[in-house]
């Protein structure tokens, strides 16, 4: 290969990249502080080839890879919306699945909250509650937005897409696993989100204002003795990948009492907390509540692997 091929070939390959990276990086930054999907897959890619950072093990559930649709269709999407928000894409598309959309704040739709309290908190309780006895197999809670930068931030999967995210989901995982939080990334969440005996507690930060509320992590000791018993112990660090976007197998619902979710959705209605510190008590419940630990952060890779069949082969 001649001098100038050689020299041409090498800026062109550049200038593929710089245009990949280009069309790859966020060009919108929000108030949140975390690294976008986009950036944190690449730097957990770069650290999953660094020499002893993850071990790369053999595909343990690759059974579960592919599930087909014929072994568990009953399947539902529920989520809570403000009546401005349209969540057309649900019925469009996904039509495999069943939905059932709230709105919180207008009560003549068919599917609504009795107040507009507790964030999604209070149209994920209400589906429990008015469901208990007729639940499908595997429910799926969601947020309204379907996708985007930033509004889907958190949303885990390609262009933060909660239709790629349900169409991927790894539903035989959800029925073994009883719980799956839709979201690996442990920032923000893990490992230790609410501390409920740190001294001072952490104060929650809205819009760079500081909350005048009770902290969460006070109001967490005393919710978790309401919620679990007064025998329960209250642990000192609760943690998961935030921001309450989950699947749950009907078998995993029922672990726990109907008397049980109206337990938790009358303090939800009662409680004088505001609607921020409501809902991320919630947000920081949902997978002790159906089932595991206080600390629920699997690693990465092992995360990707169960809930969305992304593997190393
Ligand atoms: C509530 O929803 C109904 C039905 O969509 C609509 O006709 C009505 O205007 C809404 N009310 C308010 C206050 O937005
Ligand atoms: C809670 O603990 C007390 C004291 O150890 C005990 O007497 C009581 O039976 C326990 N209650 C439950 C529901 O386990």
């Amino acid at each position: 290969m001649s001098r100038r091929v050689l020299v041409r070939s090498v800026v062109g390959a550049a200038a593929v990249i710089f245009l990949i990276l280009l069309f790859h990086i966020p060009d919108v930054r929000t108030r949140y502080n975390y690294l976008s999907t986009n950036e944190f897959i690449a730097s957990a890619a770069a650290a999953l080839k660094a020499p002893g950072h993850f071990e790369i093990r053999p595909t343990k559930t690759a059974s579960y890879i592919h599930p087909t649709a014929s072994v568990l269709p009953d399947k539902i999407v529920v989520i809570g919306r403000l009546q401005r928000e349209d969540t057309d894409w649900v019925g469009q598309f996904l039509p495999e699945w069943q939905n059932a959309i709230y709105t919180v704040d207008n009560t003549s739709h068919a599917l609504h909250t009795q107040i507009n309290k507790g964030r999604e908190a209070n149209a994920y309780l209400s589906y429990i509650i008015e469901n208990y006895d007729k639940l499908p197999a595997t429910i799926a809670f969601v947020h309204s937005h379907r996708d985007g930068y930033p509004a889907g931030w958190h949303t885990d999967v390609q262009d933060y897409d909660n239709v790629i995210s349900l169409q991927r989901l790894n539903i035989p995982f959800v029925q073994r696993n009883g719980y799956a939080n839709l979201r690996c990334i442990f920032s923000p969440g893990c490992p230790d989100e609410v501390q409920p005996f740190r001294d001072p507690p952490k104060e929650l930060e809205l819009d760079g204002v500081l909350d005048k509320d009770p902290s969460l992590d006070d109001v967490m000791k005393d919710v978790w003795p309401l919620f679990f018993g007064n025998n329960a112990t209250i642990p000192e660090a609760i943690g998961t990948p935030c921001c309450a976007q989950f699947a749950v197998s009907r078998d995993q619902i029922r672990k726990r009492s109907l008397a049980e979710y109206e337990l938790y959705h009358e303090w939800l209605m009662a409680t004088k907390v505001s609607d921020a510190v409501s809902g991320r008590v919630f947000e920081y419940l949902w997978h002790v509540i159906f089932g595991q630990g206080p600390v629920y952060c699997p690693e990465l890779e092992q995360c990707y692997q169960d809930v969305y069949g992304i593997g190393h082969r």
